[in-house]
C-alpha cells in the first residue's frame, strides 16, 4: 500500500504541503511534521495535547476504552498474576523473564540496594522536616557524584548498571527520607526480603525490635508498584526523555523526573487527594466541594479526578479500589471513614453532569492514598512511593530513548508574541 499522506492547504495562497502519515500497531495514526521547520512552518501545541513526542514500544494507553498495556500485556493481568520485579524486567527488556532470567534480575537488584556510605551523611544536610520528595530529588541527583562509573549514557554496560542502581537504590533513598523525618536510625536493606517487603522493612523496622512485614500488605504494596510503573509519555517520563536527549547522565534525568512528578497535577495528586478527603471530612460536605470543583472562579479541583488521556475509568483506579478493600479488610478497617467518603464522592461525581460531560473519572491517585495511609504510610510519602515505582518506567523510557536512531536533542520552538525590534533607551528617556 502506498504511503498515506495528508495535504496542508493554505487559505491565503495556492501553497500546499504534503505530509506523511505514520501508523503504529495500536492507537491513533500520526502526521509526521518534521519537515515543516525546513519550510518555515511550526506547529503549535502547548501542553502537547495533540503531539506524539516519540515512537515507543513500551506502554500503550487507550483513553476512550480505558486500556493500559505494558509491552502488550493488560495491566489487569499483570496486577493479578505478575509482580513488580517481573514488570520492571518486562518494561526494560520487552519480554516477561524466564524463571532463570527473573532469578538473575532479582538477585542483581538485591545486590545494589545499599547506598554508598557517604550518602547517609548527604541526608543530614536537609532540615528534619524536609519533604521526602525534596530529599529524593536532591539525593537521586547526587547519585551522579557517587556512581560516576555508571553515568555515561552512551556506554551500554554503564546504562545497564545505572538501571539496576536506580531500581535498587531509590527505595532505600525513599525509606531513609522517611526515617530522617522521624529522627529514627536508617534501616539497611535486607537481602532476605522481596522488593516490597524490603521497602516495608526499611520504612517501619527499628534496631530495637524484630520486624516481619505483613505478607498481605507487602503483596498489596507490590501491586501498587506495578500499577504505577509506567504510563507512556506523561509529564515526568517526558521530563526524563528531554533531559536524557542532551546526553545528561541517568541519575540527573531521573532526578528531573522526580521533580516533575512532585506536582499536584501529576504524581503529587495522591497526597493532595488525601488532604482533600480530610478537608471534606464528612459526606454532608461533598456537595459543597463538588460545587467548588465546577466553579470556574474557584481554583479548587477534585483531586484524583480527570486525566489528559483517560476519558473513561483509569483501569488502575478500579484495581486500586479493590486493593483498598483487600487491605482495609486485612487490617480490620473496612469501616474506614475516608474510604467510605471516597466511595461516596466517586459515586456522586460520576452521576454529576459536569463530570460526565467532561469525562472526568477517578484516576490512579484517587484511591492510592487511602491504601497507603491504611498501611501506616504518611501522606508525605505517597508521591515518593509513586516515584519509587515509576523509576522502572523512567529507566525503560530513558533506555529506549538513548538507543533510538531517531533520537535528537529535544529542542521545541515557540510562537513569539513579544516586542518587535526596538533600539536601546537611555535612562533619561525611560518611564
Ligand atoms: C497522574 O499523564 C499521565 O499519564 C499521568 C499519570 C501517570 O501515571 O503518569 O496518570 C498520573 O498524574 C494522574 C492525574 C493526577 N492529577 C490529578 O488528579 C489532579 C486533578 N486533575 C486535573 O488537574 C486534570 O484532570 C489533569 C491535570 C489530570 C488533566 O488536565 P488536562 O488534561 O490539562 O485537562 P484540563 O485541565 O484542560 O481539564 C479539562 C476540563 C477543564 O474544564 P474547561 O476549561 O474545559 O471548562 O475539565 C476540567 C477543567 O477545569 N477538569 C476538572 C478536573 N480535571 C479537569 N474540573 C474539576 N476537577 C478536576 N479534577
Amino acid at each position: 500500500m502506498s504511503q498515506r499522506t495528508v495535504t496542508l492547504k493554505f487559505s491565503d495562497s495556492d501553497r500546499t504541503i504534503e505530509l506523511p502519515i505514520m501508523e503504529g500497531t495500536l492507537g491513533p495514526d500520526v502526521i509526521d511534521t518534521r519537515s515543516l521547520s525546513s519550510q518555515g512552518i511550526l506547529t503549535y501545541d502547548p501542553g502537547f495535547l495533540s503531539t506524539a513526542s516519540c515512537s515507543s514500544n513500551i506502554t500503550f494507553i487507550d483513553g476512550d476504552e480505558g486500556l493500559l498495556y505494558y509491552r502488550g500485556y493488560p495491566i489487569e493481568q499483570l496486577a493479578e498474576h505478575s509482580d513488580f520485579m517481573e514488570v520492571s524486567y518486562l518494561l526494560m527488556h520487552g519480554e516477561l523473564p524466564t524463571a532463570e532470567q527473573k532469578v538473575k534480575f532479582v538477585d542483581t537488584v538485591r545486590h545494589h540496594t545499599l547506598l554508598h556510605d557517604l550518602m547517609g551523611s548527604f541526608f543530614r544536610g536537609f532540615r528534619r522536616d524536609a519533604h521526602p520528595m525534596a530529599v529524593m530529588v536532591g539525593t537521586v541527583g547526587a547519585m551522579s557524584a557517587f556512581y560516576r562509573d555508571s553515568s555515561d549514557p552512551f556506554d551500554a554496560k554503564q546504562r545497564e548498571v545505572a538501571a539496576y542502581r536506580l531500581l535498587a537504590k531509590v527505595p532505600t533513598i525513599a525509606a531513609w527520607s522517611y526515617k530522617y523525618n522521624l529522627g529514627e536510625p536508617f534501616m539497611y536493606p535486607q537481602n532476605r526480603f522481596d522488593y516490597a517487603s524490603n521497602f516495608l522493612y526499611m520504612m517501619f523496622a527499628t534496631p530495637s525490635e524484630d520486624y516481619q512485614p505483613n505478607p498481605v500488605l507487602a503483596r498489596a504494596l507490590d501491586r501498587i508498584f506495578v500499577l504505577h510503573a509506567d504510563h507512556e509519555q506523561n509529564a515526568s517520563s517526558s521530563t526524563v526523555r528531554v533531559a536524557g536527549s542532551s546526553g545528561a547522565n541517568p541519575f540527573a534525568c531521573v532526578a528531573g523526573g522526580i521533580a516533575s512528578l512532585w506536582g499536584p497535577l501529576h504524581g503529587g495528586a495522591n497526597e493532595a487527594t488525601l488532604t482533600m478527603l480530610e478537608q471534606i471530612g464528612d459526606a454532608s460536605r461533598i456537595g459543597e466541594y463538588i460545587r467548588r470543583a465546577k466553579d470556574k472562579t474557584d481554583s479548587f479541583r477534585l483531586m484524583g479526578f480527570g486525566h489528559r488521556v483517560y476519558k473513561n475509568m483509569d483501569p488502575r483506579a478500579a484495581i486500586m479500589r479493590q486493593t483498598c478493600h483487600d487491605v482495609l479488610n486485612e487490617l480490620g478497617l473496612h469501616d474506614d471513614p475516608l474510604f467510605k467518603l471516597a466511595l461516596k464522592l466517586e459515586k456522586i461525581a460520576l452521576e454529576d453532569e459536569y463530570f460526565v460531560d467532561k469525562k472526568l473519572y477517578p484516576n490512579v491517585d484517587f484511591y492510592s492514598g487511602i491504601v497507603m495511609r491504611a498501611m501506616g504510610i504518611p501522606n508525605s510519602m505517597f508521591t515518593a512511593i509513586f516515584a519509587l515505582a515509576r523509576t522502572a518506567g523512567w529507566v525503560a523510557q530513558w533506555m529506549e530513548m538513548v538507543a533510538s536512531p531517531e533520537q535528537r536533542i529535544a529542542r521545541p520552538r515557540q510562537l513569539y508574541t513579544g516586542s518587535i525590534r526596538r533600539d536601546f533607551l537611555p535612562m533619561d528617556q525611560r518611564g
